[in-house]
């Protein structure tokens, strides 16, 4: 018997929808549209942020899809990503504010510190001169701070290793409740979820596909023979497999698409599961991280001289 895993609940007992739309790199003038399609096939989830450009029109779809009754925003679960260049803690409020104009909405389901990394306030790009070292700590109070006058109703991280989670979870107010990193069958973030799981932080799956479309990343995650043989035997796609194990695993996926089709087929992981036998021979995939943050890393001015520093080691 298949179990549907339609949400995980968080440690602040909220519960988050487990498949969620993602939007980087969903061009401008189709996630509108992607947005109000995987709403209308059942997505309550829709993964945004203010670095990707697109939140202007994504709020846009949203008040069509409430002022229609599709929808009403309290069954949504919107998440929004605070960028490198607003760590100041003076600055976080106003870019929560601004996401939310953008979003035309009052609150967000759930605001992530973005990357462990910090840009100059009105600066972008990865550029060296841009780069200075991060306050987390400070940080993290201005994000407790959204938290508590519930413009946030829920807070986290996104690219943390376990022991930059681990170094928050010591000095934390409110605990983040989720991590948001890269992973999928390729990907499978073994150390950092043991960590988690004993900490109570959810993890989010991002590019659970392995980012097929990102050309820099040279992703093959679809293709991958165990992958691709376990989908023959399920009668189901490389793709959704893919997600299924992520469901199976314990956390949301972020797939993203603007392809109405692909939208659907992203969805339809809920009625059916792998097999214990089928899932075991997923975990023999050779791992690799495709987005090591290599722009995060110099000599000079970065608090991170190797991509082992910034991932603490988990590469
Ligand atoms: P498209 O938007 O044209 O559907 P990830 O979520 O891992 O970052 O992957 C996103 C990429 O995978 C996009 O290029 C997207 O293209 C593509 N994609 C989305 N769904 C599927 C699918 N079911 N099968 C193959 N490729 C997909």
């Amino acid at each position: 018997m298949a179990t549907e895993i339609v949400s995980f609940v968080l440690i602040n007992k909220t519960k988050i929808p487990s498949v969620g739309l993602g939007t980087w790199q969903s061009e401008p003038g189709l996630v509108g549209q992607a947005v109000s399609a995987a709403v209308k096939v059942g997505y309550r989830h829709i993964d945004c942020a203010q670095v990707y450009g697109n939140e202007k029109e994504i709020g846009l779809a949203l008040k069509k899809l409430f002022e229609d009754g599709v929808v009403k925003r309290e069954d949504l679960w919107i998440t929004s990503k605070l960028w490198c260049n607003n760590h100041a803690p003076e600055d976080v409020t106003l870019a929560l504010n601004s996401t939310l104009s953008d979003l035309q909405l009052e609150y967000i389901d759930l605001y992530l510190i973005h990357w462990p990394a910090r840009l100059k306030a009105g600066t972008s790009g990865f550029k060296p001169e841009n780069l200075i070292p991060t306050d987390i700590p400070a940080t993290w109070k201005a994000m407790e701070a959204l938290y508590d006058c519930g413009k946030a109703r829920t807070i986290g991280v996104s690219n943390f290793s376990s022991k930059k989670l681990g170094d928050l979870l010591d000095y934390a107010r409110v605990p983040p409740a989720v991590n948001q990193v890269e992973c999928h069958p390729s990907w499978q973030q073994t150390k950092l979820r043991e960590f988690c799981k004993s900490k109570g932080v959810h993890i989010s799956g991002y590019s659970p596909l392995g980012s097929p479309g990102t050309k820099w990343l040279k992703s093959n995650v679809l293709e991958h023979p165990i992958l691709t043989s376990v989908a023959d035997k399920l009668g189901k796609t490389p793709a959704q497999v893919a997600l299924r194990w992520g469901l199976q695993m314990g956390h949301s996926v972020l797939p993203k698409s603007t392809n109405e089709a692909r939208i659907k087929e992203n969805f339809a992981v809920f009625d059916w599961s792998i097999p214990d036998d089928l899932f075991v021979e997923l975990s023999k995939i050779e791992q690799a991280r495709l987005v090591r943050g290599d722009f995060l890393v110099n000599d000079t001015t970065s608090e991170y001289k190797s991509v082992e520093e910034l991932w603490d080691g988990e590469i």
